[in-house]
């Protein structure tokens, strides 16, 4: 990424920084969150998106929800913390960055309760930006684990945008195309415009060309017919949430895109950091998925194109069953065929 999607100015009474994605790629304008209404409002409108991102928000979220509270009592301080909180994880449902963000910080300020208040407030902002450094790492590693699967030549479909905008920097599944690029091989990359908000083609087409690898942008409509013609070699992917048997919710379309892949036979893959993953969830049956405002469909971007007063169905997310996903890449290695056994066996004892 040329610029950090989000960075933490100051010390703990300082404000967030953030690229506002529902700007670009036309204008490239950072916005400051200095309260936590100012994030939580950041978060909802998708100024800031991405799982890994929205997580990273929410921490930052916390050290701004804290930042005017001045109790001396720890009781109040802590009660503070939990309205907090439980403010940041009505910002968005389905992305479970969000909540495992939180709840990182809830660890971190029970860990250190019985220091003052302004310690407290220093550890939460230690943590938060904690999760931002080791997420640019976490996003490094599932590029080289998953830069392997592809061959040079190869045409690749993502959908969304997992890219450095939605992580602290290099992204998900575009981290294994700039991985590959890295290693001298040429990727051509397919981009679903992904509506109704365009993050692939606003924001991935965007950031494949900054980083100087070849894309074509396509409407979502037309993903069968590139595959049919031979175009693509496999498809790329990020998530929002992985169910403990390995079905995913990733940006509306997904699904339809895996079942498009398993008919032409092309390999489907999904990358995600182990944050993303959420055990206590068995099956993607049981995840959240956001529904968002008529106006994204009828009214995208300012001009009106449906008729007044019709119905309008806009789910956010779908969840591609386990059986679509050929692997998982995550940053502790690649999950081949997942089930719940698979995924077991490389996450350890780990629970998000
Ligand atoms: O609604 P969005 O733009 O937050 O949805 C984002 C996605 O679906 C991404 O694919 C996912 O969060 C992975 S980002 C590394």
């Amino acid at each position: 990424m040329p610029l950090p999607t989000i960075e933490w100015e100051g010390d703990s009474a300082g404000r967030v920084r953030l690229i506002d994605q529902t700007l670009l790629p036309t204008e490239l304008k950072f916005v400051y969150c200095e309260d936590i209404k100012s994030i939580w409002h950041a978060i909802k409108t998708l100024m800031v998106r991405g799982a890994p991102a929205i997580g990273i928000a929410a921490a930052m979220g916390v050290v701004l929800g804290m930042k005017d509270v001045h109790a001396k009592d720890a009781d109040i301080f802590f009660k503070e913390l939990k309205q907090v909180s439980s403010y940041l994880r009505t910002a968005r449902p389905t992305a479970v960055n969000l909540f495992w963000g939180i709840a990182r910080m809830e660890r971190i300020a029970e860990e250190n309760k019985n220091k003052s208040v302004r310690e407290i407030k220093e550890a939460l902002l230690h943590e938060a930006i904690k999760i931002q450094n080791e997420d640019k790492v976490i996003c490094r590693q599932i590029g080289e684990n998953g830069a392997g699967l592809l061959k040079d030549g190869n045409g690749v479909l993502t959908h969304c945008n997992a890219g450095g905008l939605a992580t602290a920097d290099y992204g998900t599944a575009l981290a294994v195309l700039f991985k590959a690029q890295e290693q001298g091989k040429h990727i051509k990359v397919y981009a679903d415009e992904t509506r109704p908000l365009l993050q692939g083609a606003r924001l991935t087409a965007w950031e494949l060309q900054h980083a100087g690898i070849d894309v074509t942008l396509i409407c979502d409509s037309m993903a069968a017919h590139v595959m049919k013609l031979g175009k693509v070699q496999c498809v790329i992917v990020g998530a929002d949430r992985i169910a403990a048997n390995g079905d995913t919710a990733n940006k509306i379309g997904t699904y339809g895109v895996s079942i498009l892949a398993k008919e032409h036979g092309i390999p489907f893959y999904v990358a995600a950091p182990v944050s993303t993953f959420d055990l206590s969830i068995k099956s993607g049956g049981d995840i959240p998925i956001e529904e968002r405002s008529p106006e994204e469909i009828t009214n995208g971007f300012g001009r009106r194109t449906a008729p007044e007063g019709v119905k309008v169905f806009n789910p956010a997310f779908d969840v591609t069953p386990a059986k679509n996903i050929t692997a998982i890449i995550t940053e502790k290695g690649v999950i081949a065929k997942p089930s719940a056994e698979n995924i077991q066996r490389l996450l350890g004892t780990f629970v998000s």
